[in-house]
């Protein structure tokens, strides 16, 4: 009796942790830090993760880890966002979340003395890399009529 009552309760507190079963992500910038953590926290939980990033050895590295798929994409570029979320349309059918991380830091210089080609850069990354993403996102989203979650991470700050 006790035994069934502890199977029990062991049963119901593994279920409620692994909160995203079934559940389809990308993650942009999931090579290192914040966005491989994220992966790793989503793929604990259940869920299938493509992640995309400019880091192949790293990003590889960590998606085998977690049994994750691995894409090269440079978020500035639109059509790379659009394989990374093609790779979870193709290898799961659909896609529930998309967690848009991906970014650079921003400069230390004066205003005064900006250099506008490395804000053209950190623009097309943080600010462009996003607008990518959550276009394909939410248009996989419609087509696969889920009702998915974007989450944003990257900040257009100088
Ligand atoms: N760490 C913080 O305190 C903080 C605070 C606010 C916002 N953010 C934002 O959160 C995100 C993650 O932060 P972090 O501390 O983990 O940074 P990080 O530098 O450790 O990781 C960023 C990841 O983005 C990838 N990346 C960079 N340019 C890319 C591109 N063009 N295409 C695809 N991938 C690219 C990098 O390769 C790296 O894997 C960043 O966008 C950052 O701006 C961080």
């Amino acid at each position: 009796m006790v035994l069934k009552g502890l199977d029990k309760h062991v049963d119901l507190q593994s279920s409620s942790a692994k909160r995203m079963i079934g559940k389809v992500a990308v993650v942009t910038g999931g090579a290192r830090g914040i966005g491989a953590a994220t992966a790793k926290l989503f793929a604990e939980n259940g869920a299938y993760v493509v992640i995309g990033d400019i880091l192949d050895e790293s990003g590889t590295a960590v998606a085998e880890s977690i049994g994750a798929r691995y894409i090269h994409c440079d978020v500035s570029k639109e059509s790379d966002v659009e394989s990374a979320i093609q790779l979870a349309i193709t290898w799961k059918g659909k896609l529930d979340i998309l967690f848009s991380n991906a970014g650079i830091g921003g400069t230390t210089s004066s205003i005064t003395n900006l250099d506008m080609e490395q804000v053209k850069h950190l623009i097309s990354i943080n600010l462009l890399g996003n607008v990518h993403a959550i276009k394909h996102a939410a248009r996989a989203m419609l087509r696969c009529d889920t009702k998915g979650s974007i989450i944003c991470t990257s900040l257009p700050d100088m």
